[in-house]
């Protein structure tokens, strides 16, 4: 559909099995373009027992990747850190010689807490891995795509959290907010050297982290996880809670060049919860 032979793409945050990372690096791979899975792929110290990628299953994506005929290179990377973020574009220049599209989709929300309540190092932690993550990856890679002087695609997974409250994921929203104020800059400053930079903005999609994320509503509301996973699905308009397949097509189309003449954009896919 989208021809994406001899590009090179890195998907971050990849590392988990019903994740919107793992569909999005098959979505690219079958489009044909190799790509480079990255995850932190250790726990948080700070905040024991919070859901993340691992090893094995990058790895596993990664196979998958490579039985589709194109090459997939499995990476660790905490995507906060600039040293680590820089290993994981060196690498891929080693293995690949280029980098034509990058997808910011690390991202999370350790620590939620009504704003009131909430520690400071849940707040801190939330805006680096979300905001200041997509920040480093895009820097570095952009400029790579700046020297190769043949354009690229940026795509920054935000969130319809960006566009309306939830309560308990303030540093969340706010983070995913910074992503879209963050993304229209970089699309002007890059606009020049042909490099589309757009988010995009999932609803309730049924990921690991979502899944995490009702469980956490459940307890704060005191009511079963099933309720809340009813009503989520009760508030989308078309009628189905979101797969990661759903998120990946859009990103697939982002990541071609059927989109070329659309960059800084916010685009919701959520099925109609969010209309702004
Ligand atoms: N699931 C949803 O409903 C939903 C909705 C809107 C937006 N999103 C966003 O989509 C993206 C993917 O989420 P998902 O639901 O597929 O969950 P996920 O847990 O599968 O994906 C998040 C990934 O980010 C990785 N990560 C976290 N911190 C990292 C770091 N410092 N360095 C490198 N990797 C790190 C995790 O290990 C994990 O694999 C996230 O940015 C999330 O905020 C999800």
């Amino acid at each position: 559909m989208y021809d994406l032979k001899g590009k090179v793409a890195i998907v971050t945050g990849a590392g988990r099995k019903l994740g919107i990372g793992r569909a999005t690096a098959l979505r690219l791979a079958g489009e044909g373009a190799d790509v480079v899975v990255a995850d932190i792929c250790r726990e948080f110290e700070e905040f024991a027992g919070y859901g993340l990628g691992m090893w094995e299953g990058l790895k596993s994506t990664a196979d998958e990747i490579s039985a589709l005929g194109v090459r997939g290179l499995p990476l660790r990377v905490d995507v906060t850190d600039s040293k680590s973020v820089d290993e994981m574009v060196a690498q891929t220049m080693d293995a690949f010689g280029r980098i034509d599209v990058l997808v910011n989709n690390a991202g999370g929300a350790p620590g939620p807490a009504p704003l009131l309540w909430m520690e400071e190092a849940a707040w801190n932690k939330t805006l680096a891995i979300n905001a200041t993550g997509a920040f480093l990856c895009s820097q570095r890679v952009a400029r790579t795509m700046v020297t190769h002087r043949e354009g690229g695609k940026i795509i920054n997974i935000s969130s319809i959290a960006a566009k309306r409250p939830s309560i308990a994921l303030g540093a969340y929203c706010a983070a995913k907010a910074a992503i879209i104020a963050f993304t229209r800059v970089l699309a002007i400053e890059l606009a020049p050297s042909g490099i589309q930079v757009n988010a995009v903005c999932p609803g309730q999609v049924d990921t690991d982290l979502q899944r995490w994320g009702w469980q956490v509503e459940a307890n704060f509301r005191g009511v079963p996880y099933e309720q809340v996973i009813q009503e989520a699905a009760a508030e989308i308009p078309l009628g189905r809670l979101e797969t990661t397949e759903d998120v990946a097509n859009l990103v697939a189309f982002l990541a071609s060049s059927q989109s070329d003449y659309m960059t800084g954009q916010a685009v919701n896919i959520d099925g109609g919860i969010v209309m702004y």
